[in-house]
């Protein structure tokens, strides 16, 4: 069994450094892209079945909606990271307008954190979907306001 676990330590180490060595090793600014790119397929994957019960098309399942919610509360603290200077390369739809109004894309990025946040509070206490609708609607106009400004469409 211990020697089970150093060799699967070793194989994990060998590609590690195989990835980091390889021909296609990405650079800091590609492995961003890669980065923040999954944390909003993560989040888009929470939030559309969110929307789905908003809609009806999914029955209400007040669980698993405060399940959701709390994860995109969590995850909305993450794509931030992944947008570090000089990081508009290879397939990104990151407009160059983030890196020139910086300030102002952490404000919008705070606003869904705080709107993703009051949203998973909600949650936690809402029998119906009606008492979400609000809240819900305030965190997809926080997604909508950044990539009207911030994202190729
Ligand atoms: C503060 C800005 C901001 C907020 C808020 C934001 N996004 Fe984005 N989003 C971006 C940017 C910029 C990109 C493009 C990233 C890239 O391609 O490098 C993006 C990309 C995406 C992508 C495509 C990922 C890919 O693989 O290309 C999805 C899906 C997405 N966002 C969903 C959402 C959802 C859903 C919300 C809200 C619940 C949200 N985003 C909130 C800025 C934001």
């Amino acid at each position: 069994m211990k020697r089970q676990t150093a060799l699967s330590c070793a194989a994990v180490l060998f590609a590690v450094t195989a990835v980091a060595h390889g021909a296609g090793e990405p650079t800091p600014a590609e492995r961003a892209v890669g980065y923040r790119q999954s944390v909003f397929h993560v989040i888009a994957g929470n939030f559309g079945p969110m929307a789905g019960m908003v809609k009806g098309e999914i029955p209400f399942d007040a669980k698993a909606f405060a399940l959701r919610a709390e994860r995109v509360a969590f995850l909305s603290t993450l794509p931030l990271e992944g947008f570090i200077p000089d990081s508009r390369v290879g397939k990104t739809d990151a407009k160059q307008e983030i890196w020139d109004n910086m300030d102002d894309f952490k404000a919008k990025m705070e606003s869904f954190q705080t709107e993703a946040g009051k949203l998973a509070e909600a949650a936690k206490t809402a029998s119906a979907i009606d008492a979400l609708k609000p809240q819900f609607g305030k965190v997809g106009q926080a997604c909508k306001d950044c990539h009207d400004k911030y994202k190729e469409d």
